[in-house]
């Protein structure tokens, strides 16, 4: 969602005349996009704005911005750790960056005296419209479009309502007129982007024929011509109602994969989490998507040590780790927001046991995704062809269920699907050899 946030800003930037230059040492402006999930995030970022603040010593029209959920978070009250920033813009606010930038060069200009820094953490009504423009590359495959802002859930560890806003929609018809305009230009596959997007537009369009505004947003995006592939991050288990299941068994551009955040498998701790469902009902919804598509791959959020966590509900997450054989994890030691009701939770874990329960998960799941890779040695997957991998010596593609496979291509073949026979299995990736009859043109 970050990369998404940035990438419109630059986007407008462009439009405004503004260069995007590879390299933060040839940048007369920075904009330093920020996270507020875990401490160590906004850690990270304050690190990098102190570090950067100094350029402005040696550099001194040198501009410098600190935009999003930190921002957001920390208000004007970064400017005792970060005195010289310029700008301070909040996450309802990405949209106003240009004018705010056109501003600070005029003062510059003019001639107005360092220390007059802009800051807007305002909430703005419509922002969630104005997460729209894309800075694609020469050949895209892939983009994120934004859906909704704002975070309407309160769980209880969560700082994300707090920073994110209300839950907010995007009209479908946007949606989708942003969906047809990125396949026209190539993207074989869309990514949509919300804090819940299962909940989308629920409050803006009727359940019609017993489906969610959101199966009715999927329905309509997968009829986009030229569109092969439609994702979304992140949904929540309380969403996967009947209709969302049925839709995969009917949309086979929904690839086979979800990732459904966990959070814990111990039904004490999701209800002290303020998660409305229990470990039963979250197996429920994976065995129902097994039974409509039997390859589904998962991943999911957990949360170690959250306040009151003991060993036997440590236990319970970690069997339910395991029964659910997930692909992929985003494992996280739970980290103390403040303004949180977790926060002030009495049973606080000390940071060993996180650290230890964390180890625990982190080896289960370098077992799981080994084991679930090395089952697709010798199958041949539908691979979406990506483009160069890093080094440039192979091309990269993903498959049905999301996994990355390296493989010797051609260029022309970017952005097509082609049948790949998996050779070679790691953790983390795939190699494999396209197989070449039956490639889509
Ligand atoms: N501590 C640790 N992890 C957190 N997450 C959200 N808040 C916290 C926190 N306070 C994790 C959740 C969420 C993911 C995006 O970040 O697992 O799904």
């Amino acid at each position: 969602m970050n990369e998404r946030d940035s990438e419109a800003v630059a986007a407008l930037l462009r439009a405004r005349g503004y260069r995007l230059v590879p390299d933060e040492d040839e940048c007369d402006i920075l904009l330093l996009n920020t996270c507020s999930i875990r401490d160590l995030a906004e850690q990270k970022a304050l690190g990098k704005a102190g570090h950067l603040q100094a350029r402005k010593r040696r550099q001194p029209r040198f501009i410098l911005g600190i935009l999003g959920c930190m921002a957001q978070n920390r208000g004007a009250a970064l400017l005792d750790q970060l005195p010289d920033v310029d700008l301070i813009v909040g996450t309802q606010k990405f949209h106003q960056v240009p004018g705010y930038l056109d501003n600070l060069r005029a003062a510059r200009e003019a001639g107005v005296p360092l220390g007059a820094t802009i800051v807007d953490t305002a909430a703005e009504a419509g922002s969630q419209n104005e997460i729209r423009d894309h800075v694609l590359a020469e050949r895209p495959v892939t983009a994120f479009v934004s859906i909704q802002q704002g975070c309407n859930m309160d769980c209880t560890f969560c700082i994300v309502p707090k920073v994110r806003g209300d839950e907010r929609s995007r009209p479908m018809d946007a949606i989708v007129a942003e969906s047809r305009a990125l396949a026209e230009r190539g993207v074989r596959e869309i990514t949509l982007l919300g804090q819940i997007v299962t909940s989308y537009g629920r409050r803006d369009y009727a359940h019609t024929g017993g489906r969610t505004p959101f199966v009715q947003l999927l329905e309509r995006l997968h009829e986009i011509d030229g569109l092969a592939r439609l994702r979304f991050t992140s949904p929540h288990p309380r969403g996967f109602k009947h209709d969302l299941v049925e839709a995969y068994g009917r949309l086979p551009k929904l690839g086979d994969y979800v990732h459904l955040p966990l959070q814990s498998g111990s039904n004490r701790i999701l209800r002290a989490m303020n998660r409305p469902y229990t470990r039963e009902r979250y197996l429920e919804i994976v065995d129902a998507l097994r039974r409509v598509r039997p390859e589904m791959h998962f991943s999911t959020d957990i949360i170690v040590g959250f306040p009151g966590e003991t060993e036997e509900d440590f236990a319970q997450t970690r069997e339910l780790f395991a029964t659910v054989n997930y692909d992929m994890a985003y494992i996280f030691k739970y980290s103390v927001r403040s303004g949180t009701a977790a926060a002030a939770m009495a049973g606080q874990v000390p940071e060993e046991v996180k650290e230890e329960r964390n180890q625990i998960l982190l080896r289960l799941l370098e077992q799981n995704s080994r084991r679930r890779n090395q089952a697709l040695v010798g199958t041949v997957q539908e691979v979406l062809i990506e483009g160069p991998d890093r080094k440039g010596l192979r091309f990269l593609g993903r498959t049905r269920g999301n996994r990355t496979v390296h493989f010797a291509a051609d260029e022309k073949l970017i952005g097509t699907l082609a049948p790949v026979r998996i050779e070679r299995a790691t953790t983390a990736v795939l190699y494999g050899e396209l197989v070449p009859a039956g490639v889509e043109s």
